[in-house]
């Protein structure tokens, strides 16, 4: 693989490293560059995981995942999806993005097709390439309204598309797939016998006007289908590593042959917390759902009376995706002289593919008066003044 041309810096870390560096030397920062949620981890899980560490859950314990917690994730994906998974069903991983991307090195095999949906998280086409060197992405193209071209999608698929990696709700533009946009996905791949690796990170963070259709839902396709999906972003779990994959057997069991050769397992103890998950109502999620909601109307129609911004409004998740094209310059050069005279770090759009050069994605994982000194600061910006 040629790695400097296929594994480059995730433009997420740079801006977000710059900003840090800024920091440091005492300038202000306002950082919607990465999408963290800004509350804690629930008490909940983090008292059952001292608890874990106290009771010597410090050892190696079973690749695919501790099986208490595989148990209670197949029950839990079973009520949601009315599916029978049970816990061999079921990786644990360090990570969602470690679920996606063993998914994938599971999959697919020389030259085969794979479709990605642009913008696409930062990381999938490095994971692709890390997974088989030689599969050969086909972008579909996001309208400029994120709305997806069913035509374009229809003709992306071929005899060789092995698998479509798709994410919904999606990072960077905050869009739901519709229950049609999802269905035809669905009848695609099994119209070509493909796999779908669902990521479904932000299942939980939708906003009100909108309902998430899962494809845990189709059982038509759930011999081919991987969700990947955890905690990092539902339960302020992202510096824990800890995600899961569930779905066609046989991938599942290639990926746990991967975890016995590069993770032996996820952490111990962490896993064994997050049952706690389950044991446990989300009674956070909703007032954090509400408030992102809060956050967006406010950011997004603030960031709309901006000369030099046209904003989608997001359906879900932490991100609003605007267009700079007004600026007439790229994605990077904006970020870095935003960055520069206002201390606001954002990501370039290029970041998520290079249709979307005239993009930046804000993160609103922040709260409302850092938002308002953001639109403060940006009522008062122009590029080159
Ligand atoms: C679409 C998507 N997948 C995966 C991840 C990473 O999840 P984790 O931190 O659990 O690996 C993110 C984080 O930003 C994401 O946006």
């Amino acid at each position: 693989m040629h790695f400097e041309k296929e594994v480059g810096e995730s433009l997420t870390y740079k801006f977000a490293q710059a900003a840090g560096e800024m920091r440091a030397q005492g300038r202000e920062i306002i950082s919607l560059g990465l999408g963290e949620p800004d509350f804690k981890t629930p008490d909940y899980v983090v008292e059952a995981t001292i608890q874990a560490l106290q009771n010597g859950f410090t050892h190696y314990s079973a690749t695919q995942g501790w099986p208490e917690l595989r148990k209670l994730i197949a029950e839990d994906c079973s009520r949601s999806y009315g599916a029978d998974y049970t816990l061999n069903d079921v990786i644990v991983t360090p990570g969602i993005k470690s679920a996606v991307y063993f998914s994938l090195a599971a999959i697919l095999e020389p030259n085969d097709e794979i479709i990605l949906i642009s913008p696409y998280y930062v990381s999938y086409p490095a994971m692709v390439k890390l997974a088989e060197p030689t599969a050969k992405i086909v972008s579909v193209t996001l309208n400029r309204d994120f709305t997806l071209d069913q035509d374009q999608l229809a003709r992306a698929f071929s005899p060789r598309t092995k698998a479509i990696l798709i994410n919904t709700p999606n990072n960077p533009t905050g869009m739901v797939l519709s229950r049609e946009e999802v269905e035809l996905v669905v009848r695609l791949a099994a119209e070509y016998n493909s796999y779908i690796i669902s990521d479904e990170v932000y299942e939980k963070l939708v906003y009100s006007a909108c309902r998430h259709t899962s494809f845990g839902l189709y059982p038509e396709i759930r011999d081919r289908l991987i969700i990947c999906n955890g905690y990092s972003k539902s339960h302020a779990m992202t510096g824990w590593r800890l995600g899961y994959a569930i779905g066609a057997h046989d991938v599942i069991a290639k990926m746990n042959k991967l975890q016995q050769h590069i993770n032996t397992n996820t952490c111990t103890f962490v896993q064994v917390g997050a049952c706690s998950i389950y044991k446990n109502e989300p009674v956070h999620i909703q007032p954090y759902v509400d408030e992102l909601e809060k956050r967006i109307s406010y950011f997004n129609s603030e960031l709309n009376k901006l000369p030099y911004i046209t904003a989608v409004r997001p359906k879900a998740g932490f991100f609003c995706f605007v267009d700079i094209s007004a600026v007439g310059v790229d994605s990077n050069t904006f970020c870095a002289d935003l960055l520069k005279k206002t201390g606001i770090a954002s990501t370039p759009g290029i970041a998520f593919g290079p249709e979307w050069d005239d993009h930046v994605r804000f993160s609103i994982a922040v709260p409302m008066n850092t938002l308002q000194r953001a639109v403060g600061l940006l009522n008062n910006y122009r590029y080159g003044a």
